[in-house]
């Protein structure tokens, strides 16, 4: 979705606005804009495009307030555009407002306004706040808001609007304050000294911040640089405690990589050794998850496991739904978040529901698990940032350790959570009394995961070769059986975000029953055929596909002499156990998205129409 910063202090605000937006742009980045409270008025610069192609024109501009709200956007409303793009304005241009989020009954509101003698002038749903606010503040809104108070005023705003939004407001006539509204999508207040912020997300903070207060649902706060004042939705003062910034929270930089995709592609070895470390005790035959708190007698009646999630951790998920019912014996599905509500399901304190989440603020997985609470289902949450929306939800979770992930395009993250859900099979299966073999195999396997993707990521150089043929290519199959059906889903999925090739995932078995149709030689299949019970039907899909001219990239262990004889290309991985395979599998197919991109000069960090967190559903 979108981001949104705020400043006032007594620096100029208008280099943190910045570099708040660049360090929010993971969010939405097709348009940005600032607005600055200047002797008494506002000065407004906004316009379509990336933030390093707008901030020299803004530098240009002199702007020299030292307070201002900027923001980057995600279009929901309207194409990115510079009447679209935000700040939104109202009539008189003396009130700002930025906005993350979605109003579900804009429509109504507009055409109210408009009968009112409101004249809009962009799409946004976001102007309607702007012109209801400034009215409110005026004093031509509704009895009991007209006081030229900002917190009647934003009272006002909880009243009449519907849906998600994080806002915050600027007006000329309230120097050096900013308000701002939380409902639905996330908003903290950033303490520095002598200065405040307001932020989507505390890596916008960039070292101006040492503590922050998160913003609960309907509240208000009316900051300046030396006061923060925080209102329930009724105007009431509320206390609220601040608390540091973790050291997880910090900016991170591309340490040296040229894209954060790549520096995240590399980090996985440790990530993983972090994921791994002091949960897996092979000795005493125990997987530690110190925060599951579900007993023995809890994981025996579980009757059911539902995986849900969205885009690359739908995909993180399916691999655990095979792994889960495999070692564990409970029959598991994967489905996608957004679909959860639409298929009614059946749900009670028998069923586990699991939402899977980088960031733990996906309106679909978020909207999942909401469901799966109103209908007392058991719930657990496996997620990279803890301190979230879905983090705060739920008793039971499994923290990644994955580092923060600035890429918009998922890749260690995708690792880590096929490894938490691995671990968290192995633990069902142990309460449940069927552990201890699963885990005796595994256990030599798991200690040496790290190695085994490290071996893969380090033959980036292989993959190099084979992008290289795929200069021009435009439409690709990827396909892989069990849970290496997921490596497929997500191999193509990293192609078609970050090189914009149309690649389509396929459980190869099904490739028979339709997609075969698509084989000729201008379609690219990569084929996972690794070792385990489904390669030798992997070799049958393969062949079938060569017998139609298609061409075929494999992905096959080293030594596999077979391999090379029924492929054009073939990728080498080291060889694994078949369940840790799909670990080690997916890093030479990120890197084939990867040096796809590159190659086409495909913006790498930043692919166009995509955001790293929505939270709009
Ligand atoms: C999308 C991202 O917006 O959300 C994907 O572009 C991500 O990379 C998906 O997989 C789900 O996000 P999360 O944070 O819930 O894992």
């Amino acid at each position: 979705m979108c981001g949104i910063i705020g400043y006032t202090g007594a620096a100029r605000a208008l280099p943190i606005l910045i570099e708040g937006i660049e360090l929010l742009s993971y969010r939405g980045y097709d348009s940005a804009g600032v607005a600055l409270e200047e002797s008494g008025r506002l000065r407004v610069e906004k316009d379509k495009g990336r933030i390093g192609e707008l901030a020299p024109r803004w530098e240009a501009a002199k702007l020299q307030g030292t307070t201002g709200i900027g923001h980057t956007r995600w279009a929901t409303h309207g194409p990115p555009n510079r009447q679209n793009a935000h700040p939104q304005t109202d009539a008189s241009g003396e009130l700002a407002v930025v906005h993350n989020g979605i109003l579900e009954n804009d429509l109504a509101l507009r055409e109210e306004l408009e009968r009112a003698g409101v004249r809009f002038t962009s799409d946004t749903d976001t102007e309607i706040v702007a012109h209801l606010f400034a009215r409110a503040f005026e004093g031509d809104g509704p009895a009991g808001h007209n006081t030229a108070d900002p917190v009647a005023a934003a009272r006002l705003i909880f009243e009449r609007c519907r849906g998600h939004f994080a806002l915050v407001l600027l007006h000329a006539r309230l120097p050096g304050t900013l308000i701002a509204l939380r409902r639905g999508s996330p908003l903290l207040v950033g303490l520095g000294v002598g200065e405040n912020l307001i932020a989507s997300d505390v890596k916008a903070l960039a070292g101006h911040a040492d503590r922050v207060i998160e913003l609960a649902e309907d509240e208000i706060a009316v900051v300046r640089r030396d006061e923060v004042h925080v209102y329930d939705a009724q105007g009431r003062e509320v206390t609220k405690s601040s608390r540091p910034v973790g050291q997880r929270e910090q900016v991170v930089g591309k340490g040296g990589f040229p894209h954060f995709m790549l520096k995240e592609i590399h980090e996985q070895p440790e990530r993983l050794y972090e994921l791994l470390a002091g949960r897996v005790d092979a000795a005493r035959g125990v997987v530690r998850l110190d925060e599951v708190h579900l007993t023995r007698a809890d994981w025996r009646a579980v009757t059911r496991i539902d995986l849900v999630a969205s885009g690359t951790a739908h995909y993180a998920s399916l691999y655990g739904a095979y792994v889960l019912e495999a070692l564990a014996g409970i029959p598991c599905r994967a489905i996608a978040a957004a679909e959860y509500e639409a298929r009614s399901p059946v749900l009670g304190p028998d069923v586990l529901v699991v939402a899977v989440s980088q960031s733990g603020e996906t309106a679909d997985t978020k909207g999942a698990l909401e469901l799966a609470r109103q209908r007392k289902a058991r719930t657990l949450a496996v997620l990279n940032v803890r301190d979230s929306a879905i983090g705060r939800m739920t008793d039971n979770l499994v923290d990644i350790h994955a580092g923060p992930e600035i890429s918009v395009a998922s890749t260690k993250v995708y690792t880590g959570m096929a490894g938490a859900l691995l671990l968290l099979a192995l633990r069902a299966a142990q309460e449940r009394g069927c552990g201890a073999e699963h885990l005796s195999a595994l256990a030599p396997w798991l200690s040496r995961l790290p190695d085994l993707v490290r071996e893969a990521v380090g033959r980036a150089e292989a993959v190099r070769v084979i992008a290289r043929r795929l200069d021009g290519t435009r439409n690709m199959l990827f396909l892989g059986r069990g849970p290496d059906a997921a490596t497929a889903f997500e191999g193509a999925l990293k192609m078609k975000e970050l090189s914009y090739v149309h690649a389509e995932g396929y459980a190869a078995g099904e490739m028979k029953h339709g997609p075969i149709a698509l084989v000729d030689h201008d379609l690219v299949t990569v084929a996972v055929a690794t070792p385990g019970p489904w390669r030798e039907r992997m070799l049958a899909n393969v062949r079938e596909v060569r017998a139609r001219e298609g061409p075929v990239i494999l992905l096959a262990a080293d030594g596999d002499v077979e391999a090379a004889k029924v492929a054009d290309l073939v990728l080498r991985v080291p060889e694994t156990n078949h369940w840790l395979a799909p670990l080690v599998n997916i890093v030479p197919l990120q890197l084939l998205a990867y040096e796809t991109a590159r190659r086409r000069g495909c913006d790498i960090d930043q692919p166009r129409n995509l955001a790293k967190t929505v939270t709009v559903q």
